[in-house]
């Protein structure tokens, strides 16, 4: 039977670090999969995660399952860090925050669910948008439409054009948005631009969907919410799914988290008691000691301030890393203006790179980034900053 399967192509992003970690040339780069890198290239544990670690292995008493929607206490504080005190209050009873196997394992229960009780729901997904969503949408009987988002004209948002795409919604679709730094393309709608998409997705009676997988990467743990606390604030319903992996550098651990909203108690607890059966049958149960991480970070007031300060160090070095290759580029008489990256916000930016330039990037120059032309700008420090701008300068010419 199995003799008769072709091969599937490599993952755009994971494939890439496959084909990175086979490259034997010493002065490599990657700047493709979506992992924070420091000064040094190194992505180390953070100093937080580590102390709470020895706690944990000191205290630790039992590895029994954690039940289906996880660690109730968690729970409770990441609806908390999700929608701020004011919301969480006032929501007491009608949003729920549930702990899933990282931010992908919150979207795959979503779409089963979507997929289980909601089938004509079309998803509008950003063009571009982060390669899985499309991925873990097909792998479901559920359908998807584009939105505009970006123009490779200008390397800027192309608002008016998304929401002359999303005045198509129908009632019952779902708007999958991006929280905070956008991936792939760096780009943020301003705080007006979320109003009037809130106010949209309430005409239409549609779903709002947010991946908010940088918290804390764009400006703050707080302003990179605030977008999303004003769609949640319009829309009686809507959904959050949100990862751990960067903020708190749990990439492996797989900490996520799904937070549903409803207008009534009840109704939350039936949509939460469906998506237990699809999470029972799919990974029965999440995974403990992430999660055990970060309850015990964000519930203790000395390990959260360290957090906080190594997330803000994180911040500003990415800040830094986007101001200092516009600079670098800018000297080099590139012919290229790039300084829209400076405008960009968090981990990617696009670069307007196109697939023959990445090529000649990665064949040439070691150089890995993904074929979109997204760039990893937490991959650049001041040993390959050079050596980078040159190339890029190079395949553009
Ligand atoms: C990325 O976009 O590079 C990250 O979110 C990692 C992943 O799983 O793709």
């Amino acid at each position: 039977m199995f003799e008769i399967i072709k091969p599937a192509k490599p993952d755009p992003i994971l494939g890439l670090t496959e084909k990175f970690n086979l490259d034997n040339r010493s002065n490599k780069i990657n700047l493709s999969v979506g992992i924070y890198q420091d000064s040094q290239g190194q992505t180390p544990t953070f100093d937080s995660v580590r102390k709470a670690e020895e706690i944990l292995l000191q205290n630790e008493s039992d590895k029994s399952y954690k039940p289906i929607i996880g660690d109730e206490e968690f729970g409770l504080l990441v609806k908390d860090l999700v929608l701020g005190k004011n919301i969480t209050k006032q929501r007491e009873n009608t949003a729920k925050s549930i702990h899933t196997p990282g931010g992908t394992g919150a979207l795959r229960v979503v779409m089963d669910y979507f997929s289980k009780f909601h089938q004509n729901s079309v998803f509008w997904i950003s063009k571009p948008s982060w390669p899985n969503h499309k991925q873990i949408i097909n792998s479901t009987n559920l359908n998807f439409n584009e939105y505009a988002y970006f123009n490779s004209e200008d390397n800027q948002l192309n608002f008016n054009s998304m929401i002359n795409d999303l005045s198509n919604v129908k009632s019952g679709d779902v708007v999958l948005l991006h929280g905070c730094c956008h991936n792939p393309t760096g780009i943020d709608l301003n705080q007006s631009q979320w109003e009037t998409i809130s106010d949209l997705l309430l005409s239409k009676k549609a779903i709002p969907l947010i991946d908010f997988a940088y918290q804390g990467f764009g400006d703050g743990l707080n302003e990179d919410s605030e977008g999303l606390r004003k769609i949640v604030q319009k829309n009686p319903e809507s959904i959050i799914c949100s990862s751990f992996s960067k903020n708190f550098g749990l990439y492996s651990e797989r900490v996520g988290s799904l937070t549903i909203l409803s207008s009534d108690n009840l109704v939350l607890e039936n949509v939460v008691s469906q998506m237990k059966v699809c999470i029972r049958s799919n990974y029965s149960n999440p995974p403990s000691h992430g999660v055990d991480i970060v309850k015990l970070i964000l519930s203790n007031p000395t390990m959260r301030k360290e957090w906080e300060k190594e997330l803000s160090q994180i911040r500003n070095r990415m800040k830094k890393m986007r101001n200092d290759l516009v600079l670098k580029l800018h000297k080099l008489d590139s012919k290229k203006d790039f300084s829209f990256i400076k405008s960009q916000r968090g981990m990617f930016s696009i670069s307007g790179l196109d697939k023959e330039q990445v090529n000649e990037l990665r064949e040439k120059y070691a150089i890995y980034i993904v074929d979109s032309g997204r760039i990893n700008i937490a991959g650049i420090n001041s040993n390959n900053i050079d050596r980078l701008s040159e190339s890029i300068v190079s395949v553009i010419s």
